[in-house]
């Protein structure tokens, strides 16, 4: 370890001990994995190893607005029983010194072998950092699990095909034969975004196979690419920028979803299918998925957004610290469709049942799953009178009545053609709708003013309440 690798840790270790006015917030969140201090965006390395699952993270310990980027790591057996592990990967080498960005964990040989995009930032006064002034790198840093062994930078901007701008980042690696495969996240030099596809034999050096993109243009950056199989069908995941509204469409400033590949994407003998979104609420980017020892395919998001300044904000700024990821999600397909489930393990969560009737007024503490079956018609559920879950003619909406609680969140919607069962996870500051077994999902951030709300539904379904217990943390 060298000697700013080692003064770094520390001064990371101080100001995380030395977050007290967290202890009396009443954002925090119970039931999701939340920076210990400061800033969390993306999801990285998520895995399965010796007997447990890993999730690093995008993780600004010095500045609850970001910058230089970390990861962030947690464990556990359980999905439920958690263990921080601190900051293994730091922007230490000239390699990665502005920031250790987004990537991906391949098990193999008892080893963790994380792919990563060390970013870098050339000063200079004419740089614009998108065609010039920026290096990004993909590094390997082999893992035992626990501590990083070796970081090494396997590409260049000078290995990367030519007609891109400085805009390729966020490898996800996994292995298919004898064969390993990396995609990477791309902005072409006519702003069209794009996955570049590598091959490689022995996991260090890297070919370039192919390009993934879309027949036309959808947006100017594809980031946080993800490529897997499910259900006999390809899916590639990806989070695109500078995609234009459309009806009830592309709401937020960037989206996350879904391509189904037909044909071969290894050559150029593929097409996509439409995009689709896999969330609908405000607070939602950067998904990665992994496969677990069951063999499921569970997804896990970045429980907030960039750049939305401009929109709305988070008031936990104030409190020092930002965002979460989100309860982790089983996939399946169903004809064309991915659903959404949440883990199973979160039912140990559960503490009694309780029965809400329809058109009562509640008055409840802020961490609960609410499950309501058999709806037959339309259906309002508010929480504070502010926030307003809703089925009606063909369309499901989530909306903020005030600025009060939203902090500037107004409305989502998405049209469906019945909502049969909903399945909502509220925790304090955090709401997670499922409809119909994971048809649609909205994720959302709101601020109530105290640890209890109320409560009100307005339907015909059948409603249960679990309040939750919250994930243990070491
Ligand atoms: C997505 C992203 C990635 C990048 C990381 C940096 O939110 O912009 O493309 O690697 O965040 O933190």
């Amino acid at each position: 370890m060298n000697s700013l690798t080692k003064h770094l840790k520390k001064s990371i270790e101080i100001i995380e001990n030395n977050k007290n006015n967290l202890h009396n917030d009443l954002w925090r969140l119970n039931f999701h994995l939340m920076p210990p201090i400061g800033w969390l965006n993306d999801p990285n390395g998520l895995c399965y190893f010796k007997g447990e699952y890993h999730i690093f993270f995008q993780y600004s310990p010095f500045n609850v607005n970001g910058e230089l980027k970390f990861w962030g790591h947690y464990k556990s057996k359980d999905l439920i029983n958690w263990e921080y592990l601190g900051v293994p990967l730091l922007p230490d080498q000239p390699f990665d010194c502005h920031g250790t960005y987004s990537g991906s964990a391949l098990i193999e040989d008892e080893k963790m072998y994380l792919y990563y995009t060390g970013n870098v930032k050339y000063s200079g006064e004419n740089y614009d950092y998108i065609n010039n002034g920026r290096g990004s790198n993909t590094i390997l840093a082999i893992s035992d699990g626990n501590n990083i062994i070796s970081k090494k930078c396997l590409l260049t901007n000078e290995d990367y095909p030519k007609n891109f701008t400085c805009h390729i980042r966020d490898p996800k690696v996994w292995k298919e034969n004898d064969n390993y495969y990396m995609v990477l996240g791309g902005r072409t030099k006519e702003d069209k975004g794009v996955i570049l596809l590598y091959k490689s034999l022995d996991k260090i050096n890297w070919n370039f196979l192919n390009i993934i993109e879309s027949e036309n243009k959808f947006g100017y950056m594809w980031e946080c690419p993800d490529l897997f199989d499910l259900d006999n069908k390809t899916i590639l995941m990806i989070s695109p920028q500078g995609v234009e509204k459309q009806g009830y469409k592309y709401q937020n400033i960037y989206q996350s979803g879904y391509y189904i590949l037909n044909g071969d994407y290894k050559t150029n003998n593929y097409s996509l299918n439409e995009f689709t979104e896999i969330d609908r609420g405000f607070d939602f980017y950067a998904p990665q998925t992994f496969l677990d020892n069951k063999n499921r395919r569970i997804l896990i998001g970045w429980f907030g957004l960039p750049d939305i300044q401009d929109f709305y904000t988070n008031k936990t700024i104030e409190k020092g610290w930002q965002h979460a990821l989100t309860i982790p999600r089983v996939l399946k397909i169903i004809g064309n469709k991915i659903y959404q489930q949440p883990i199973e393990e979160l039912k140990s969560l559960r503490k009694e049942q309780l029965n809400i009737e329809n058109n009562k007024i509640y008055n409840i503490d802020c961490c609960f799953e609410l499950l309501i079956e058999n709806i037959l018609n339309d259906i309002t559920i508010k929480l504070e009178n502010d926030v307003i879950i809703q089925f009606k003619e063909n369309l499901f909406t989530l909306k903020f009545d005030s600025d009060k609680l939203g902090c500037g969140r107004t409305s989502r919607s998405v049209e469906i053609n019945n909502c049969n069962k909903l399945q909502i996870f509220v925790d304090y500051s955090s709401i997670e709708i499922f409809i119909n077994d994971g048809e649609e999902v909205f994720s959302t951030r709101f601020y109530p003013n105290e640890k209890n709300i109320i409560l009100e539904i307005n339907g015909n379904g059948n409603n249960t309440l679990y309040p939750l217990n919250s994930f243990s943390i070491k």
